[in-house]
């Protein structure tokens, strides 16, 4: 599989932004006792990321983090992340990732759609290079894997 990917065909803007959160990213670690965890794991490279986060009492994210090992676009991506989400109830992170996610495949998106993922179109570029989405779209996989199991948990729960 062909990883190789040059960063410096991107727009330079884009460019900046996404070395930028490499470079120094936000919000890095892991929580203990989170009420979400999950791992996102890149089968091609081996690459793995892994989110945390913790949910206040009124379901909103109180706390995000992110952890682990992988090329520039997937750590900017999962820094990115981290910022965009807080203060958000688990509908809302849900319809944000879905709209990443359809920005990345290519479809057209409502105004609404892109408000809610605003900052994150210095990603798009990535598209260029169908191979490295998936590394753009890493931690955004775990995070709906770990809403989704935490959706399972919490309604086995109730009565
Ligand atoms: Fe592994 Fe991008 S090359 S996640």
């Amino acid at each position: 599989m062909d990883y190789s990917f040059d960063i410096n065909s991107l727009d330079d803007l884009y460019q900046e932004v996404i070395l930028d959160h490499y470079q120094r990213p936000r919000n890095k670690g892991v929580l203990t006792n989170p009420d979400i965890s999950s791992k996102g794991f890149n089968p091609f490279c081996g690459d793995e990321i892994i989110l945390s986060i913790k949910l206040d009492s009124k379901g909103k994210t109180k706390c995000i983090l992110f952890d682990g090992q992988g090329c520039s676009i997937s750590q900017a991506s999962a820094s990115m992340l981290t910022e965009l989400l807080s203060n958000k109830n688990l509908d809302e992170l849900k319809s944000i990732s879905y709209s990443f996610r359809a920005m990345m495949r290519g479809e057209s998106l409502s105004s609404g759609e892109m408000s809610l993922i605003e900052g994150l179109e210095v990603l798009e570029g990535v598209r260029k290079f169908p191979i490295r989405i998936k590394c753009a779209l890493l931690a955004w996989a775990a995070l709906e894997d770990g809403i989704e199991e935490y959706s399972v948990k919490v309604l086995k729960k109730e009565p």
